[in-house]
């Protein structure tokens, strides 16, 4: 027997299907360890956010919580694409009756308002898994004036734990994961201009807010010990997702790039294991402060285990999201 989905605001809304197949690909990559090995009520009880989980990554991770026992909470921004995966998700599950919640992470007001519905809703919250992700998007800011990349994977995502902390913390043991990127070698914390308005690199600002996520990650640990809540960060290496939406391939090397992320890109499946590992493995329990890759803890570079960093980090992002004035 599987998971359910359900939203914020209601009761167990569906029955989760047997695991989709992991899918073609990856040609040079081992095989991922198949979902099926872990036993398939280890999640049992256990109630989970997921943020970003009407597509790739969200998507298959939320499957294969669902498909271990959880209650998963799908946080989308779109109620219709939610609704959408909701509903795929219910067909696979034959036919059972799903729903989501809308979270917008470019909009600090959404933010409280989904976290406010989850306190209201929810008696416990085991795991929270901050997935979702915008990828080298055209300058835009987020409603609250937020350079759109480091406001929806760092600031969004630091007001939703935050808020939601103390409700982790009396479900402990509980874990937070949350997902980084190996581009975070190529960013900085540019404290001078934090939403680009002097200067707008895309690529830079992915990696910046990539890099934010690993030091939000241990700067929460840090403030976490003795709590019984684990936070880790991981990377999933490089998979075939709707990640690229901005970026503009030209029409002639989309064969070749389609070839190329056919054979050696992960699928959405794959990637998803070491989120799924370190939401529900045994072998995680009371890990903390980690930065994960296939399922293994890996080393970061100097400037992403800088302590110093991390906190001012911490101290400026509780300013911009309003959680200290
Ligand atoms: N794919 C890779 O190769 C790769 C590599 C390294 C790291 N990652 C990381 O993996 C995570 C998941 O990405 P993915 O590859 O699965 O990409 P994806 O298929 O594009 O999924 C991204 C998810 O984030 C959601 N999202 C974007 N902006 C949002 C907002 N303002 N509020 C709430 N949700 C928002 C998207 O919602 P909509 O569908 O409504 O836009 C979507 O559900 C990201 O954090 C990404 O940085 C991916």
């Amino acid at each position: 027997m599987g998971g359910e989905i359900t939203s914020a605001a209601g009761g167990p809304l569906v029955a989760w299907p047997p695991l989709a197949s992991p899918g073609r690909g990856g040609l040079t990559r081992p095989a991922p360890k198949p979902a099926g090995q872990l036993a398939a009520g280890l999640m049992r009880g256990k109630t989970v956010i997921v943020t970003g989980a009407n597509s790739g990554l969200g998507r298959a991770t939320a499957a294969e919580l669902l498909r271990r026992g959880a209650r998963v909470i799908l946080a989308c921004r779109d109620r219709g694409r939610a609704e959408e995966a909701a509903a795929a998700l219910r067909r696979e599950g034959r036919g059972a009756e799903g729903s989501s919640s809308g979270l917008d992470l470019a909009s600090l007001r959404s933010v409280r308002a989904f976290c406010q519905e989850v306190l209201q809703e929810e008696p416990r919250l085991d795991v929270l898994i901050n997935n979702a992700g915008v990828f080298q998007c055209p300058y835009t800011k987020t409603e609250d004036g937020f350079e759109m990349q480091f406001g929806v994977n760092h600031l969004g995502h630091f007001l939703l734990t935050n808020l939601l902390l103390d409700r982790l913390k009396d479900s402990a043991p509980s874990r937070i994961v949350v997902v980084s990127s190996k581009l975070y070698k190529y960013g900085e914390i540019n404290f001078e201009d934090l939403n680009s308005e002097v200067k707008y690199n895309k690529s830079f600002c992915y990696s910046q807010s990539k890099l934010a996520n690993i030091l939000f990650a241990r700067e929460l640990a840090r403030r976490l010990e003795g709590t019984n809540v684990t936070v880790n960060v991981l990377h999933p290496g490089i998979v075939r997702t709707n990640l690229g939406r901005h970026i503009n391939i030209p029409l002639l090397a989309k064969p070749l790039f389609n070839l190329v992320s056919w054979a050696f890109f992960k699928t959405p499946v794959e990637g998803a294991q070491t989120s799924v590992y370190l939401a529900s493995s045994a072998e995680v329990e009371g890990v903390s402060g980690k930065y994960f890759g296939d399922c293994k803890e890996e080393e970061l570079l100097p400037k992403a285990m800088d302590d110093s960093v991390a906190r001012k980090l911490w101290d400026i992002s509780e300013v911009m999201v309003g959680l200290l004035k």
